[in-house]
C-alpha cells in the first residue's frame, strides 16, 4: 500500500460510564474493613498492587500488606517478581490485563472490571490494525494503556517512564515508528528527540483538560513553585513544566527538589504519596477546564475512581472480576511487554 496516502482516522467516542458513588466509611468501619482485607490477602496468598491514582486508602493498605503502590511499569514488574498466587490489581483494566499476561499462572482480580481508560477505548484493535497495515515498514510502539490485542499487534510496549528511552533506541537503530495511542505523549517525544513518528490521535480525558493560560496565572501567584507535568498533557502545558515525567518521576521530583511549593498537572490521587514523602511541602493542583469539560471529575481519573476498599474486599470474598486473557493472545502480547521490561532492566530506571 502507498505509505503517502493514509486513510483518515475516525476514533470511537469515549464515554465515561455512570457509576454509583463509593459509600463513605466511618473511621471504625474503615479500620474493620482494612483488617478484613488484610486477613483475606493473607489467607489467599494474595498481594494488593495499586496505582498512584487510586484512593489513598487503597494505596496505604497495599503498602501495609507487603504489596505495592507504583506507576504502571513498576506494577507490571512487581507482579512478575512477587511470589503471591493472587494479584489484586487496583487501577484500570490494562493494568490487570498486563499482570495476567505476564503471570499466566497467577489469579488476577480487579475491584471493578468497568474501570477502563480513554486511551485504551480510543484504540480499538480492528481500526488500529488497519492503520498499522498502512505503514508496513514501521515498528509499532504502543503505550501500556492499551488492550491485550493492541499490544499483541505491536513490536514494543512502553510506559511513560520509559517511552523516551525506547523511542531513542529504535531511532538510533534506523527504525521508522508508529506511536499509539496518546498524541500528546507522542508529540512530546517528537519534540524531545526530533524523531518523526506516525502518531495515533488518541488522548487521556484527564490530562487533556489541563489549561495553559490558567496555569500561567497560577504560576504568577506562586512564583517559587516548581511545575510538574505528566506527558499526557497538552504541549502548551508541558512547555511550562520544570519536570515532565511518569508518576514516579513526578513523586521523586517533589522529594528531591528544593522548592517548597509545587503545581502538579496529573491525577490528584498522586498527592497521597507526595504528601507522605514530602510532608512539609505545598502541593497545588494545576487548573483544568473544569465543569463542562469531557472529564467528569478533573483532575481525577473517573475510571481509577471506581476502585474502593469495599470492592477490594468483595473480589477477595467472591473471586469475582477475575481477569482472563486467551493463552495464545497472552503469549503474543507478552513479547513486546517483556521486551520493555528487559530494556528497563538494562538501563536501570
Ligand atoms: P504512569 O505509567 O506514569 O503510571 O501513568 C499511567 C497513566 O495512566 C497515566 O495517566
Ligand atoms: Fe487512562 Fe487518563 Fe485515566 Fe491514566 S488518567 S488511566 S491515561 S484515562
Amino acid at each position: 500500500m502507498d505509505e503517502t496516502t493514509p486513510q483518515p482516522l475516525i476514533l470511537p467516542k469515549v464515554t465515561v460510564p455512570e457509576h454509583p458513588p463509593i459509600q463513605e466509611l466511618s473511621g471504625e468501619e474503615e479500620k474493620a474493613l482494612k483488617n478484613h482485607i488484610k486477613e483475606l490477602l493473607h489467607q489467599q496468598n494474595a498481594a494488593l498492587v495499586a496505582h498512584y491514582y487510586t484512593d489513598g486508602k487503597i494505596q496505604d493498605l497495599a503498602e501495609e500488606t507487603g504489596g505495592c503502590v507504583a506507576d504502571s511499569l513498576e506494577m507490571a514488574r512487581f507482579g512478575m517478581e512477587h511470589e503471591a498466587r493472587t494479584l489484586v490489581v487496583a487501577g484500570v483494566r490494562f493494568m490487570g490485563e498486563t499482570s495476567k499476561i505476564l503471570n499466566n499462572e497467577k489469579r488476577v482480580l480487579m475491584p471493578d472490571l468497568a474501570a477502563t481508560c480513554s486511551l485504551d477505548d480510543c484504540c480499538p484493535i480492528d481500526l488500529f490494525s488497519d492503520f498499522c497495515d498502512q505503514y508496513p515498514n514501521h515498528k509499532v510502539v504502543v503505550y501500556a494503556n492499551t488492550s491485550a490485542r493492541v499490544k499483541a499487534r505491536s513490536d514494543w510496549v512502553v510506559t511513560s517512564g520509559i517511552a523516551l528511552a525506547i523511542v531513542k533506541h529504535l531511532a538510533e537503530n534506523g527504525e521508522k515508528i508508529i506511536w499509539a495511542p496518546d498524541r500528546h505523549l507522542g508529540q512530546y517525544i517528537q519534540n524531545q528527540t526530533g524523531i518523526e513518528m506516525i502518531i495515533w490521535p488518541g488522548s487521556c480525558v484527564v490530562h487533556e483538560e489541563f489549561r495553559a493560560v490558567a496555569l500561567q496565572r497560577i504560576r504568577r501567584l506562586h512564583p517559587a513553585a516548581a511545575v510538574l507535568v505528566h506527558p499526557e498533557s497538552p504541549q502548551d502545558v508541558i512547555c511550562q513544566a520544570d519536570v515532565v515525567g511518569s508518576t514516579t518521576a513526578l513523586i521523586k521530583a517533589v522529594a528531591s527538589m528544593p522548592n517548597m511549593e509545587f503545581i502538579i498537572a496529573t491525577d490528584a490521587g498522586i498527592f497521597n504519596k507526595m504528601r507522605q514523602i514530602a510532608p512539609g511541602k505545598t502541593l497545588i493542583e494545576a487548573p483544568t477546564m473544569g465543569d463542562g469539560a469531557t472529564c467528569q471529575s478533573c483532575a481525577h481519573c473517573p475510571w481509577m475512581e471506581m476502585n474502593s476498599l469495599q470492592k477490594v474486599a468483595e473480589v477477595l470474598e467472591t473471586g469475582q472480576n477475575e481477569i482472563l486473557v486467551d493463552a495464545e493472545l497472552a503469549a503474543k502480547a507478552s513479547i513486546p511487554i517483556r521486551r520493555m521490561i528487559d530494556f528497563s532492566r538494562g538501563i536501570r530506571l
